[in-house]
């Protein structure tokens, strides 16, 4: 279910949108779904539907996710509803999950399976996974009859005040005998509260009617956790990010300086011995070697760095490969698959736009190289500037091996200098070098109107 707005929120975003450890929240939902083996995944979409629509697709295959348009968002039911003409002559089993309540694991998931295909030795109607929560407010709560056995969902709004005391609450996810899950479906009504069709009271109707519903109740409160504001939000995102810091250092052998400022998402990796500096940020599945030094400031986003790499201070490294013993920054910039291939350095106030630098080359100050080809032990002098744009269209710039790029060079693209060739100070190469000469000066002449 992904079709609310998320009111609470208090946003123009759709809630199922919002990211947590980087990544919309429907996407740690459909992740773990996707661990389950399942027939298909329906998603049911309402607010921004497209854009939900995308998020899922970014990660899971077409043939496997179906979606269903809920076009107003009447209650839980009636998102389950949404889906009933893909669903209600299926002979299988139906775990609905929220796309709000993100942290659920596979492990819980499947014991929750299991309980309902073998509950009294034929299987319940519907299953309910519950926790216990010290404050269960805002939940639904499950009452249980004198046996201990299912009786009730009631929602927080609904409750009266012996029902607010229960402390067992409904996670928002269940297994469903899919048929009677839409059997029962057409009887909910919205007399309630909030004036919503309420999934909630299925388990009821299946009860009354004599069904089995069983309840499993996990131990880990923290996995059924919905996310409804955004306080809610940044605890969790705290609590994730803290768990990673804490398996870098224990189980990967991490230096982190200062965990509390580490924000390195679940899905990257770090090697041993490498020190973080506070203020670094790790993003998406960036994988960072092993003795590495990566100094504050610093962000990197899906991007590879080799070994015993050393990244100074307030860089920004996105989508960029790095190799074994290169030296970035301070304030260095690659973008745009960036590589800087081993031994390379790029020093203070550099932009690396879709170039490859050299084994050994180095760009230490004050350069922008975008589109570039740079050969093995070339240096690039201060200054530089490849000038690849000519207000219509980008032009590429390959540089040889060996070569001394002067101070304050531009370098105007197309253009290619061969290997061992050197240009001097200030000038503005409009022509290709031949290897092995040196060429010099600036002519700065009127030539004609602009265009
Ligand atoms: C729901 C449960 C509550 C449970 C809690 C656990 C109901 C009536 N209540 O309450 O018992 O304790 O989850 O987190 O089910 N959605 C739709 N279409 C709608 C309404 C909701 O797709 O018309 C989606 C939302 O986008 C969200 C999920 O269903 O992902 C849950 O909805 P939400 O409104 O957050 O339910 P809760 O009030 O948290
Ligand atoms: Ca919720």
């Amino acid at each position: 279910m992904a079709a609310g707005l998320g009111t609470r929120m208090k946003s123009n975003l759709a809630k199922v949108l919002h990211k947590l450890d980087g990544r919309p929240l429907i996407n740690h939902v459909s992740e773990t779904a996707l661990l389950l083996e399942p027939r298909k995944i329906y998603v049911v979409l309402g607010h921004q539907a497209e854009d939900v629509k995308a998020a899922v697709l970014h990660e899971i295959d077409a043939g496997l996710a179906g979606f269903a348009l809920q076009k107003e968002q009447l209650g839980t039911g009636d998102a389950v509803n949404a889906a009933r003409e893909f669903l209600e002559m299926q002979d299988s089993t139906l775990l609905v999950l929220s796309g709000d309540v993100p942290m659920i694991t596979a492990e819980t998931l499947t014991s929750l399976i299991t309980m309902h295909g073998e509950y009294r030795g034929r299987g319940a109607a519907c299953t309910v996974l519950t926790v216990r929560l010290k404050d269960p407010s805002g939940y639904g709560r499950v009452v249980r009859d004198e046996n201990g056995s299912f009786d009730r969902i009631v929602e927080q709004k609904d409750t009266n005040d012996e029902q607010k005391e229960i402390d067992e609450i409904n996670s928002g996810i269940y297994c469903f005998d899919t048929k009677k899950l839409y059997a029962a479906l057409s009887q909910v009504k919205n007399d309630n509260a909030q004036g919503e069709y309420y999934l909630t009271d299925v388990p009821r109707i299946l009860r009354e009617q004599g069904d089995d519903v069983a309840i499993y109740q996990s131990a880990n409160p923290h996995e059924v956790e919905g996310v409804n504001d955004r306080r809610q939000l940044a605890d969790m995102d705290e609590a994730i990010r803290r768990r990673t810091v804490e398996r870098l250092m224990i189980e990967s052998g991490v230096t982190i300086i200062d965990p509390r400022s580490a924000y390195i998402s679940a899905r990257s990796t770090v090697g041993r011995d490498t020190v973080i500096h506070p203020n670094v940020t790790v993003e998406g599945g960036s994988v960072i070697g092993e003795g590495c030094i990566i100094r504050s400031g610093t962000r990197i986003k899906e991007s590879n760095i080799g070994n015993n790499v050393e990244i100074r201070d307030n860089c920004l490294i996105r989508d960029s490969v790095i190799g074994d013993e290169c030296t970035v920054g301070p304030m260095a910039h690659l973008r745009g698959h960036a590589v800087m291939v081993d031994e390379s350095k790029v020093g203070n106030f550099v932009e690396l736009k879709k170039t490859r630098l050299g084994r050994g080359s180095k760009a230490s100050h004050l350069s922008y190289l975008g589109d570039a080809t740079i050969g093995e032990n070339t240096n690039i002098g201060a200054g530089t500037i490849t000038c690849n744009y000519d207000g219509k269209n980008k032009h590429e710039t390959h540089i040889g091996d060996n070569v001394k790029i002067g101070s304050d060079t531009m370098l105007v693209a197309p253009v290619k200098v061969g290997h061992g060739a050197a240009t001097g100070a200030g000038s503005v190469v409009t022509k290709d070098v031949e290897a092995g000469k040196l060429v010099v000066g600036a002519p700065a002449r009127a030539i004609k109107t602009v265009e």
